[in-house]
């Protein structure tokens, strides 16, 4: 990936089944809906695409961006915390087998501190196929592919990455509670008006994916959750017959989608919002382009 594309991404994670290409779509609904300047809470946060594109155009106040994965939270911690040395170790750290081996040692040992798990969490994420930590290096082990473990790694993008997000870091607050929880906090229950988007673990793929992922009875619990909760909220999931079901008393807003986890194939989704909601009529939540969203701005100062 050449540099250019590079800087079109705001994460310097990369994100098995990212909604970075649904930034625009939230855009559009957070003017629809008059919520331009509100606080913005992510309970299944990843790769925080979502979040960071609102917050880098003043879409959103403050950021609320929560993992319960131990290693993205402390990722997270650190690009706010200490930039710098992150940067110093982006910027010097060797891009070998030799190395990937040491940090997948650091990343699966308890005793690790939080700034060392942070970063093979990152180094991980960068160096792996789709970005999946537990998954496969770029290129395979004999570093035989077309790619190699070297191909994601743009050392000075990344840094350019953490460096603008940590210009922002008094306007995000990051926490690592169960995303359940989190719902039902004062914070989402509460009398303040948040925008609430939640992106749980995919229903069928979850497992292969994510270290933590869910079971039926687990998306069943946030669906009660979230079902009460009075603040403006949208869902977004693969759109397999068990979540549709899951979600039928909601409307479905179904779209295509590419994986980068699996090579060249597409996924329908699907999004569900609050019933307080108005919905933007597009064709596809993944299809918005700036174009779109500056006509829709324009449109709104306009009234
Ligand atoms: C579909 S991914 C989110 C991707 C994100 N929207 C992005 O664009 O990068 C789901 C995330 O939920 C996290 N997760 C899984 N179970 C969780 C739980 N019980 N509470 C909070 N986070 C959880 C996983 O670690 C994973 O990062």
């Amino acid at each position: 990936m050449g540099k250019a594309q590079e800087t079109r991404y705001s994460s310097p994670l990369r994100y098995p089944g990212g909604k970075g290409k649904v930034a625009n779509f939230i855009k559009l609904l957070m003017l629809e809906n008059s919520l331009i300047g509100c606080d913005y809470v992510e309970p299944y946060a990843g790769g925080a695409s979502v979040a960071l594109s609102l917050l880098f155009e003043d879409y959103i106040n403050h950021a609320y961006i929560n993992d319960i994965n131990n290693g993205v939270y402390c990722f997270w911690r650190l690009t706010l915390e200490d930039p710098n040395s992150l940067c110093q170790r982006i910027m010097s750290v060797p891009l070998t087998m030799d190395e990937w081996r040491r940090q997948k040692l650091v990343h699966s040992s308890e005793s690790s501190a939080p700034e060392d798990l942070a970063f093979a969490t990152f180094y991980l994420n960068r160096t792996n196929r789709s970005g999946i930590v537990s998954g496969g290096v770029i290129g395979g082990i004999e570093q035989s592919g077309t790619w190699k473990l070297d191909a994601r790694f743009n050392r000075e993008a990344l840094c350019a990455r953490v460096n603008k997000i940590a210009k922002f870091s008094a306007r995000i607050t990051v926490s690592k509670l169960d995303a359940a929880e989190m719902i039902e906090s004062n914070l989402v229950q509460g009398d303040v008006r948040r925008l609430l988007y939640l992106d749980p673990p995919y229903f069928v793929k979850g497992e292969g994916l994510y270290d933590n992922f869910y079971a039926f009875e687990d998306h069943q619990k946030i669906r009660d959750a979230i079902s009460k909760t009075p603040g403006p909220w949208v869902v977004s999931y693969d759109a397999s017959p068990e979540i549709l079901q899951l979600y039928s008393q909601h409307n479905p807003l179904c779209y295509t989608l590419s994986y980068s986890a699996s090579k060249a194939s597409k996924g329908t989704e699907v999004m569900f919002f609050s019933p307080n909601l108005a919905i933007p009529q597009v064709a596809s939540p993944a299809g918005i382009s700036v174009v779109d969203v500056a006509r829709a701005k324009s449109a709104a100062t306009l009234f």
